[in-house]
């Protein structure tokens, strides 16, 4: 009922979105990754294909249903979602890094499980090397999409989210503070762009994504 009423703000655009966890494997049973629902991914995948987008969302590990009418590549590890999303990102109007992508990855993953016995007795190093940065490569592109930026933040959210999107070379970036609605269903996020900082008034994941589409359908317009 929702998806027949909500304008068509975004009809003919290519949305591609990151949205989850990623997963980085240590040996076959262990790995590291970030605490994320996908929730927010998803309800902003949702949104923009109910404003009419044609909607592509490259998922880390979350267990969500894939939401009607988006196309879904499910991905593991960071360097999966690097390389799914810059194969699609020149061919997209927009793109909404949403995921919670680890930062760094083990540096050698054994391909047979580690024994404890073998990896140093009380005490065991693990080799981290730098992941890649989805969003900053894909707005260094030569003709990026719109790029829009998450950061949820413990402290100091104002700083860290317009540096994000200066350093990063973005025309918005969506802030939250975490402890207010991580994990939940309810969410307090500021937007930040080039005029300065916005607060949405709190509403459910599914209000705030539909904000956020109607901000990026404004900045597409004009
Ligand atoms: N991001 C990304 N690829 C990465 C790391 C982050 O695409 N390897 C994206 C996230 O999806 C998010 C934004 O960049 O949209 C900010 O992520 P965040 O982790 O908050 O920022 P970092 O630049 O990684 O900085 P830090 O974790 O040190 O705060
Ligand atoms: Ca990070």
């Amino acid at each position: 009922v929702i998806a027949f009423f909500t304008p068509k703000v975004l009809a003919g655009k290519q949305v591609l979105l990151t949205a989850g966890p990623t997963f980085e494997a240590i040996d076959p049973v262990r790995g590291i990754t970030n605490l994320s629902s996908g929730r927010m991914g998803y309800a902003l995948a949702r949104a923009a294909r109910q404003a009419g987008a044609a909607v592509t969302l490259v998922s880390g590990p979350t267990g969500l249903p894939c939401p009607v009418g988006v196309a879904r590549i499910d991905v593991t590890s960071a360097l999966e979602m690097h390389g799914a999303v810059l194969s699609r990102a020149a061919a997209s109007d927009v793109f909404i890094a949403v995921a919670a992508v680890a930062d760094y990855r083990p540096a050698a993953p054994e391909t047979r499980k580690i024994k404890k016995t073998a990896a140093g007795g009380e005490a065991m190093t693990l080799a981290l090397t730098r992941n890649p940065d989805i969003l900053s490569d894909v707005a260094a592109l030569p003709a990026p999409p719109y790029c829009v930026g998450f950061a949820a933040e413990s402290h100091d959210l104002a700083q860290y989210a317009e540096a994000k999107r200066v350093n990063k070379k973005l025309p918005l970036v969506v802030g939250n503070l975490i402890g207010d609605g991580f994990g939940g269903d309810s969410n307090k996020v500021i937007l930040f762009d080039a005029s300065g900082a916005h607060p949405l008034a709190t509403t459910s994941k599914h209000g705030i994504a539909r904000d956020i589409v109607a901000r990026i359908a404004a900045a597409l317009a004009g």
